[in-house]
């Protein structure tokens, strides 16, 4: 465990993912480096571990921590493009575990943190295109109500989108400042109320921004492409957004069969499925783990096994 960023549900996700410990694992979100560790606890000296982040300051701290490691492989990139870093099916297992690390969060200059006067920037590296403040700048009034909405399930998308672009068309030096003006004018929160709708507002922008749900379907489609029969893609989702985007991409993974649904029979040969579920219900971290680790309070792992 780091100062960087406690990792959740370390030891369950090394258990389910690691059966042969002579084979190849992918942990597409390093981060600080605490699931690829637990993984390559359990590796014996032919098992590797390759391992992607967008972020160069997690690329540097892994480098840093794995050094010397010959079984560890570190990589900057979205995790879209795992298809660069792994031949298809070569795969024992997989792990995505998403959204920001504490670090992000904690470095106020990274702009993910709505304390007074923080910059608008939630960038989580270099690939993403525009900073939080350019993305608000340069959508329009729909473009942030639907991100709002549908990032976020805000009430009143279209109210606070509005108001946005108002503050913004006031405020010469706009920093995280402008968003708490936007939630208190449109929203009128009591005190308590604050923080936690202006974490929802700052996850919608945040999503845009690193476009995240584009990352979540396209990478876990590459996974279960690198994926050998058998192998296992684990997930740990923070919020109701992304949990849904993962159950959605694998239920498209667990058909059988993908005709349109206006084909009144089956053409298409019914043996499409690529993917079942090795947990019925997500797994949810222990109160002790909570007591622990107050981000594991949301969070929601998902285990898939191909078929
Ligand atoms: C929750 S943290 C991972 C923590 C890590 N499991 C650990 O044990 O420390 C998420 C990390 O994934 C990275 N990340 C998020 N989305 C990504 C994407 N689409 N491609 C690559 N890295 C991503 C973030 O930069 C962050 O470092």
């Amino acid at each position: 465990m780091t100062d960087y960023h406690h990792p959740v549900l370390e030891q369950e996700v090394a258990d389910f993912l690691v059966r042969d410990p002579d084979a190849a694992y992918l942990d597409v979100t390093l981060g600080g480096g605490g699931h690829t560790a637990a993984i390559l606890d359990r590796l014996g000296p032919h098992g590797s571990i390759t391992a992607l982040d967008r972020d160069p300051e997690a690329i540097a701290q892994g480098r840093a921590r794995f050094a010397g490691d010959a079984r560890v492989r570190i990589h900057q990139s979205p995790f879209s493009h795992l298809g660069d870093f792994c031949a298809p099916e070569s795969l024992a297992g997989a792990l995505f575990d998403l959204g920001v690390s504490s670090h992000q969060l904690d470095e106020r200059s990274r702009g993910f943190s709505f304390e007074s006067g923080a910059p608008l920037d939630m960038r989580m590296g270099p690939d993403a295109e525009s900073s939080a403040l350019d993305w608000l700048k340069s959508a329009s009034e729909e473009e942030l109500a639907r991100a709002f909405g549908s990032n976020s399930d805000l009430d009143r998308p279209w109210a606070l989108a509005k108001r946005v672009k108002l503050l913004l068309g006031e405020d010469p030096a706009p920093t995280s400042d402008l968003l708490r003006r936007a939630v208190d004018g449109i929203y009128r929160p009591r005190d308590g109320e604050r923080a936690g709708l202006l974490a929802r507002v700052f996850q919608a922008i945040r999503m845009e921004v690193n476009r995240e749900r584009d990352e979540i379907k396209t990478g876990l489609a590459a996974a279960v492409g690198a994926l050998a029969k058998g192998g296992r893609v684990a997930v740990l989702s923070y919020h109701s957004v992304e949990d849904r985007a993962v159950k959605e991409t694998f239920a498209g993974f667990e058909k059988e069969c993908v005709c349109p649904p206006r084909l009144p029979v089956c053409v298409c040969g019914g043996n499409h499925r690529r993917l079942r579920k090795v947990l019925r219900k997500p797994q949810e971290a222990s109160a002790e783990e909570i007591a622990r680790n107050p981000r594991a309070r949301s969070a929601k792992l998902r285990v898939m096994e191909k078929v």
